[in-house]
């Protein structure tokens, strides 16, 4: 029996060659990798069955879900194998059915570079039209069985990426979004942990921005549970001709010894070593919650001198700056400068920017139009509809239906256009709403609009990056609607949720980081009281609270006196000398942000910083630190502490940075 071997940098991915098909034998510690792969099986089971097959189709004697669902003359796809490639890190596997002519050619890849290992498929109809019913990418035998302990995170507006932890002895979880975004509720990422010895730990992810689901299928005493994902099946039916082929988005997965710390960090590893640019995020200054849709230059200058005096490296304007975009009633759509607003155009506005030792920035939302808007007006057919049925605005608005080319081109030429024009340098991309009435009455495809739109949405922000590399990207969908791998791949920064509330922003992110690194995490200090998180919290909270990731602000600089000017340019250089730190290191979170205390480690190289908050009339805080080499010695102030003291007994926390959060940075010595 053939086996390959996939190397990652700490685990191994072993598949077999079986008279069932491909199988997964092994799939972490590269030292428990077994002689032979071990299937549990009682006489009146065959093989089949229950072999962990790493692709299936309905239509085989595999008996449990299935990846892949085809209906056409002959509904189902009996996949045999035909050949394998295997070189060092990756393996290409072709199946076809000899009945239907469907063939499916499998693809992984690995790199000692990280731990994931990625995986996708491409799907052929040779001979018949065929109806997809669900392409998903792959299944991954998740070897924790019987069951597992899922963390999914979920959320709503404003509550994004809350983890939410399931014991799954046996039956099937699934989650997904067919809202053609990747959806404030899940995120299409989950981690596995075995119910009896949760030590090590699996992650799961789909890397796709369109309507999606996963499927955690926990059969009941199996020594596997499977995970598969794709384009959402419930409202996607993907239609090919003769010839036609279609590629699902990737999947990937991760192992690691350690964990839901581990996972964490195998996770950002990947995330910042292959997904992202190198080069340093900005700390941002944003003007929306200062003026809302009242953007006027002298107001955004003045705005400007305070972001640049207390050390902001870009300006953006948010929402507002284009022609009749008074409320978000109007003007989605028509990006062009509003004459009104700015008589002389934008340059007065970017040469203050620029002048001032910032870069300049702006918001677009390309996908939306208003129905009050030029754009809508002048092409009502556009926008997605379902049928004749009437259309429905939130947020007064429509999404257009980006699957038209015609439409791509028109956002393509707005880009370039607006790039152009100005010199810009920071683009915050919103998606502000759900696609509810998605659809194309009368196209054949009309039921593959999200997979249509998700690729045009990728195509131009891939247009940002070839042609304009010097523009920093934020992605932004209403907060964090629209987070995964794939727009990882394609930004700069995210914007994990419109929630900027201290303590309800410290419980976002803290899920957060469990997937995706602090270097992507935008964050933004803004003003009291917060709409729902309305406790107050020293100005000192509110800066450690966003320089766990990407500092921004986004306060009302004109209403803040001097003294809180100051605190904050100094807080803003404290988080610039620690940027390389937060950014690169490797991440530990100390507690959960709902107790007492709460901190965040980022540890790279001979730095450690630690970010503390506490409750008021919390008592003295000691934080147990992770990772530390225990022989050696640590710099902290004027101290020199022991790493196995540290690690140990911990670390008191001087709170002399404000009585309610601290800053602890560490050395150790060589
Ligand atoms: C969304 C974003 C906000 C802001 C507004 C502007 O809600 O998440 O940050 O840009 O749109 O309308």
């Amino acid at each position: 029996m053939s086996r390959y071997e996939l190397r990652t940098a700490r685990s191994v991915y072993v598949v077999a060659e079986a008279p069932e098909g491909l199988v997964l034998e092994h799939w972490g510690d590269p030292a428990r990798v077994p002689e032979r792969p071990s299937v549990r099986r009682a006489s009146f089971e065959t093989a089949a069955d229950v072999a962990p097959l790493e692709y299936a189709a309905a239509g085989t004697r595999y008996t449990q879900t299935s990846e892949l669902l085809v209906e056409g003359p002959v509904d189902g796809a009996r996949l045999q194998l035909r050949s394998v490639t295997h070189a060092d890190g990756s393996l290409r596997a072709e199946l076809a059915d000899d009945d239907t002519g469907i063939e499916v050619v499998l693809h992984w890849r690995t790199s000692l570079e990280h731990d994931v290992v990625e995986r996708w498929a491409r799907i052929r109809s040779t001979r018949h039209e065929v109806a997809l019913t669900r392409a998903f990418t792959a299944g991954w035998n998740v070897p924790v069985g019987p069951g597992a302990r899922v963390t999914q995170l979920v959320g709503t507006w404003s509550r994004e990426f809350t983890p939410a932890e399931v014991d799954l002895p046996a039956g099937q979880l699934r989650l997904g979004s067919r809202q053609g975004v990747t959806s404030h509720e899940y995120s299409p990422v989950v981690a596995l942990r075995s119910r009896a010895d949760p030590g090590e730990a699996y992650g799961v992810a789909l890397a796709w921005s369109g309507s999606w689901r996963m499927q955690v299928d926990a059969v009941p005493f199996r020594d596997v549970v499977r995970v598969s994902a794709g384009v959402d099946d419930e409202s996607t039916v993907i239609t090919l001709g003769p010839g036609d082929g279609y590629e699902t988005p990737r999947m990937l997965g991760v192992w690691s010894a350690d964990g839901a710390a581990g996972l964490a960090n195998a996770w950002h590893d990947y995330q910042r070593g292959t997904l992202a640019r190198p080069g340093d995020r900005p700390v941002v200054y944003n003007s929306w919650y200062a003026t809302g849709f009242d953007v006027r230059v002298e107001h955004q200058l003045a705005l400007a001198d305070v972001a640049a005096g207390i050390g902001a490296e870009v300006f953006v304007v948010d929402d507002g700056w284009f022609a009749g975009r008074t409320s978000d009633r109007a003007g989605l759509g028509d990006w062009h400068v509003d004459p009104e607003k700015f008589p002389d155009g934008l340059k007065p506005l970017v040469a203050g920017v620029l002048e001032r030792g910032m870069r300049f920035g702006l918001w677009v939302e390309p996908e939306a139009v208003n129905p009050d808007s030029d754009l809508y007006r002048a092409h009502p057919e556009w926008v997605y509809r379902a049928g004749d049925r009437p259309l429905t605005t939130m947020r007064n608005q429509y999404v257009l239906d980006l699957g038209r080319p015609e439409v791509e081109a028109w956002a393509a030429a707005m880009l370039r256009r607006l790039l152009t024009e100005h010199p810009i340098s920071y683009l915050k991309w919103d998606m502000n709403r759900a696609v509810t009435d998605g659809g194309r009455p009368g196209g054949p495809h009309g039921r593959e609009w999200t997979i249509a739109h998700t690729r045009a949405y990728y195509r131009l922000m891939r247009l940002l990056r070839d042609e304009f590399p010097h523009v920093t990207v934020e992605a932004c969908a209403g907060g964090g609607g629209r987070i995964d791998n794939a727009v990882l791949a394609l930004s700069d920064v995210v914007w994990p949720s419109d929630e900027t509330g201290p303590r309800g922003r410290l419980a976002i992110q803290h899920g957060f980081l469990s997937a995706y690194p602090p270097s992507v995490m935008s964050s933004w200090v803004t003003d009291e009281p917060d709409r729902l998180d309305t406790a107050p919290a020293s100005l000192e909270f509110r800066f450690v609270v966003a320089m766990a990731g990407v500092l921004g602000i986004g306060s009302d600089l004109l209403a803040w006196d001097t003294a809180t000017s100051d605190r904050a340019r100094e807080l803003v250089a404290l988080y610039r000398e620690l940027r390389p730190v937060i950014h690169a290191g490797d991440v530990t979170r100390l507690g959960e942000p709902g107790e007492a205390h709460y901190a965040v480690q980022y540890t790279a190289g001979s730095r450690v910083v630690v970010l503390v908050w506490r409750r008021p009339g919390d008592g003295p805080v000691r934080v147990r630190l992770a990772g530390l080499e225990p022989g050696a010695q640590y710099r902290f102030g004027e101290e020199v502490l022991h790493g196995a003291a540290l690690r140990v007994g911990g670390l008191t926390v001087p709170f002399a940075l404000a009585p309610d959060c601290d800053v602890v940075v560490l050395d150790r010595l060589a």
